[in-house]
């Protein structure tokens, strides 16, 4: 059976991590997305990508933008939406099966290791999948999570699946958006493109929205931690300027602890809270704008 997997990607989080396995998982078998009819969680995982593929549009996107950047939604602390993610599985992951309050936990326990002194960096790690409390609110898992990828110019090379997955969307067909620069002007920049509509960008601009004092480095590993064709695929280097590679620095030393966490042990969330809390009321305290 073919093996999609990507293209001739180097995930630099490797380089980054030199043992052979982590926590007895081989290296490699982190975002394994070859396809398998006889695996469950396989199916799922490329479901979720080929509706995302095939839905996903500039036009899309623009209107999930408009929708959403009102924050209108609902009113919640950041430890309510926190509790709301108990509920989620991530449909797009194949490396975990655990809830996503888990994962959250996992990642800013991992950091707060390597990192002790930096708290808003543990706090970044607890919130960074938070926006994806956008699917209790009717919006299907292919647009909430999943890697991102640039609209408007032609699909990279580096997308999971590949290019080819796309063949049901309109914009590929769409002569303004499938040339190599399509709607955009060489090096314009990362913050001028137009990313697939996901829980990244949702919780960075709520970070925005409601004032939160995570430093400038916290917010970029949040908003681009899903750009994998950019920040592993080594994609998108003919539209991003030279801000964007000191981003790109803070989002692959953030990018190590957001996978190789997951079949790490379950952290005892209840004994953790208080320390969390602490952090929550210093960068992003009260009743929040969703
Ligand atoms: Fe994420
Ligand atoms: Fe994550």
């Amino acid at each position: 059976m073919a093996d999609l997997k990507r293209p001739a990607m180097i995930d630099p989080s490797q380089l980054l991590r030199p043992e052979e396995s982590f926590n007895g998982k081989p290296i490699d078998a982190f975002r394994d997305y070859s396809v398998d009819d006889e695996d469950p969680i396989k199916m799922r995982v490329r479901k979720t990508y080929y509706d995302m593929h095939t839905n996903m549009t500039v036009d899309l996107c623009r209107q999930k933008r408009a929708n959403w950047l009102k924050f209108n939604h609902f009113k919640a602390t950041i430890k309510e939406a926190l509790i709301k993610l108990n509920e989620l599985v991530d449909e797009s992951d194949p490396d975990t099966d655990l809830p996503n309050i888990v994962h959250a936990f996992q990642t800013a326990e991992r950091i707060r290791e390597d990192h002790p002194d930096d708290d808003w960096f543990h706090l970044t790690g607890l919130i960074h999948d938070l926006g994806k409390v956008m699917a209790f609110y009717d919006e299907p898992q292919w647009c909430v999570v999943g890697d991102t990828f640039v609209l408007g110019c032609k699909w990279a090379e580096s997308i999971v699946y590949g290019p080819e997955s796309f063949k049901d969307n309109p914009d590929t067909y769409n002569a303004k958006y499938n040339t190599k620069y399509g709607m955009y002007s060489p090096h314009c920049g990362l913050e001028n493109l137009l990313i697939s509509w996901s829980h990244d960008e949702y919780m960075y601009q709520f970070l925005q929205h409601n004032k939160a004092k995570i430093p400038e480095k916290g917010q970029y590993m949040i908003r681009y931690h899903s750009l994998y064709p950019w920040h592993a695929g080594g994609d998108y280097r003919h539209l991003t300027n030279e801000k964007d590679e000191e981003i790109l620095k803070w989002v692959l030393e953030f990018n190590k602890y957001d996978l190789y966490t997951k079949s790490e042990k379950i952290p005892d969330i209840e004994a953790l809270w208080p320390y969390y809390e602490g952090l929550i009321d210093k960068y992003i305290p009260g009743v929040c704008e969703w």
